[in-house]
């Protein structure tokens, strides 16, 4: 699939298959949540452009490479993609953060939208949206719409964990989405929950459960 990425570092695999253990406290999946996002957002970010400029070492001017160009927004969906944000700005400490807080509706699945602040003007940035989970895709469609409702055009999502079922509905919704995923799981099962998965992201996270 054009746009999609999905990661085969044997670090990520390897922190992820931690991350999936239930025995995997809160404290070090939080350390692991936001290093696998280092890792990915590494990858991610690997074709941002370079403009040469002009820098004096102690022995001489040169013309050496910069990142150019569009300046970065990351994007949590509240409250699990929190858990990466310090991994993106590791990586771009002058990315300017947006939230949108969404949940899903334990019965319908739904996604609910309780919260919306973006970095304004969003059209002139490279906007990186993060969440551990993509089960249904519905809370990743709903907030790359949100997204795009703001004015942003230039959009990357990344997923620690995806179902087959969400990325497809993710690309089919929004296929000039670039989206990574850290690993790529079988199936959701009735309760929407992804399998093997890690289960709950946000609680899990957040110590809430
Ligand atoms: C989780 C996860 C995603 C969403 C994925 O959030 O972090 O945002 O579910 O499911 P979907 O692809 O079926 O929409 P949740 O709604 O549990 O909220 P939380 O982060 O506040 O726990
Ligand atoms: N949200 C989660 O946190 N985990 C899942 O498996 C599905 C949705």
């Amino acid at each position: 699939m054009d746009n999609v990425y999905i990661m085969d570092h044997p670090l990520i695999q390897h922190k992820i298959s931690i991350l999936r253990d239930k025995r995997t406290g809160t404290n070090e999946f939080r350390r692991l949540t936001e290093e696998i996002a280092v890792l990915m957002g590494y990858e991610a970010l690997r074709d941002l452009p370079l403009e040469n400029v002009e820098v004096e070492t102690p022995l001489e001017k040169c013309m050496t490479p910069m990142i150019s160009g569009k300046k970065l927004a990351v994007v949590p969906v509240l409250r699990a993609g929190l858990g990466m944000v310090n991994g993106i700005t590791t990586l771009v400490p002058s990315a300017r953060i947006g939230h949108i807080g969404l949940y899903r509706d334990p019965v319908t699945h739904e996604p609910h939208e309780y919260y919306c602040k973006l970095p304004d003007p969003i059209d002139q940035r490279l906007i990186v949206v993060t969440d551990p989970m993509l089960a249904t895709g519905g809370s990743a469609v709903a907030a790359v719409d949100f997204i795009k409702q703001h004015g942003g055009k230039s959009i990357k999502c990344m997923f620690i964990i995806a179902a087959p079922e969400g990325l497809k509905r993710l690309h089919e919704a929004h296929p000039d989405v670039q989206i990574y995923v850290g690993h790529l799981d079988r199936e959701l099962n009735e309760a929407a929950y992804i399998c093997p998965g890690l289960g709950d992201a946000g609680d899990r996270i957040f110590g809430t459960k």
